[in-house]
């Protein structure tokens, strides 16, 4: 194995709160144990096409409360590619870069997977995304803030919700994974939440119509988890057309659920993964994914964290229903 002398950092896939938490900590961490560091822009993009700066301790002052990533981030098409990733690992020659640090999600660690695959370049990565659907770690960088931000919302949807006597569906962003949805229901106080992890569609609706609605409540609120074929619109329709006495409102929440300035919780996690994956290449680790468990720093094998779906605690979603009397 080459002796690694330069670390190139990059963003990949949707942006989470935090993320400038770790690029600061893997940036300052790998100075500190004598690495050069090398800040690569808009993702796997910007290592194709060379947007690269060399990294000081000062590249990374003032960020670690800011939302987003100074390095841009993206979705890079070519690197599907094995032109593409071609192009990106003659780059990386060019430069000097002997080692990659990923901040991303399944897709861009899968990303990092083949390369380091194809390649034989080591490649860390940090789990950065508000899904936390990545299998090994107990949370993923952003995810927390992103819970918080939604709980904030939900809280000040029940205050109308509750004024107008009203059902609220509120879709919450998770792509395949319900984290987001089932925890923010619990820790807003709604009636139900929709997950894709749980029973049919259709049966978490008619439960949640069952239980909740034909109570005495005068107002309700269901988390409903991003879906492209029945997201909260879905349910709503289908809850005015079966109950037409019903006072029916739809939220969509969006992408304001990735911005913000990182929880306290958000911005140690990043830190101590970032400062993890420095360790990881001192300790000679390749091809793994930093996450944490039980509060200890662990490697997780690209293979693992990505193919393997991470389990929920289904349970809670039987807690959520008895709350909701
Ligand atoms: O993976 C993060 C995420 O925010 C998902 O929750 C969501 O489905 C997706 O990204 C949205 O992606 P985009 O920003 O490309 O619309």
């Amino acid at each position: 194995m080459n002796k690694i002398n330069c670390i190139g950092i990059l963003t990949s896939g949707g942006d989470s709160p935090g993320m400038n938490a770790a690029i600061r900590a893997v940036t300052r961490t790998a100075l500190g144990r004598g690495f050069r560091v090398k800040g690569i822009y808009r993702g796997y993009d910007g290592l194709i096409h060379g947007d690269i700066k060399d990294f000081t301790s000062e590249s990374v002052s003032n960020i670690i409360a800011r939302g987003g990533t100074i390095l841009k981030s993206a979705r890079s098409k070519e690197f599907t590619t094995p032109e593409g990733r071609q192009q990106a690992y003659e780059t990386m020659k060019a430069e000097g870069i002997d080692a990659l640090v990923v901040i991303g999600g399944n897709g861009s660690l899968t990303g990092a997977r083949i390369f380091a695959d194809e390649f034989n370049v080591p490649c860390i990565g940090l789990p950065g995304t508000i899904d936390n659907d990545l299998y090994g770690t107990d949370l993923t960088i952003g995810y927390d803030t992103t819970l918080n931000t939604i709980v904030e919302c939900v809280d000040k949807i029940r205050d109308t919700a509750n004024s107008h006597e009203r059902i609220f569906f509120v879709e919450v962003m998770g792509r395949d994974a319900g984290f987001l949805a089932q925890n923010s229901a619990i820790a807003s106080g709604a009636e139900a939440a929709i997950i894709p992890e749980d029973s049919t569609d259709a049966d978490q609706l008619e439960h949640f119509i069952g239980r909740g609605i034909r109570k005495s409540k005068n107002s309700s609120i269901v988390i409903v988890s991003e879906s492209p074929k029945c997201g909260a619109m879905f349910y709503a329709d289908r809850v005015k057309k079966e109950y037409p006495q019903y006072d029916v409102r739809v939220s969509i929440l969006g992408h304001l659920q990735r911005g913000g300035s990182p929880s306290a919780r958000d911005r140690i996690l990043a830190t101590r993964l970032g400062s993890g994956a420095i360790d990881a290449i001192l300790d000679g680790q390749r091809n793994v994914m930093i996450g944490i468990r039980n509060d200890e720093v662990i490697y997780i094998p690209f293979a693992d964290a990505i193919r393997s779906d991470k389990p929920m605690n289904l349970n809670l979603i039987k807690v959520l229903d008895e709350l909701s009397i």
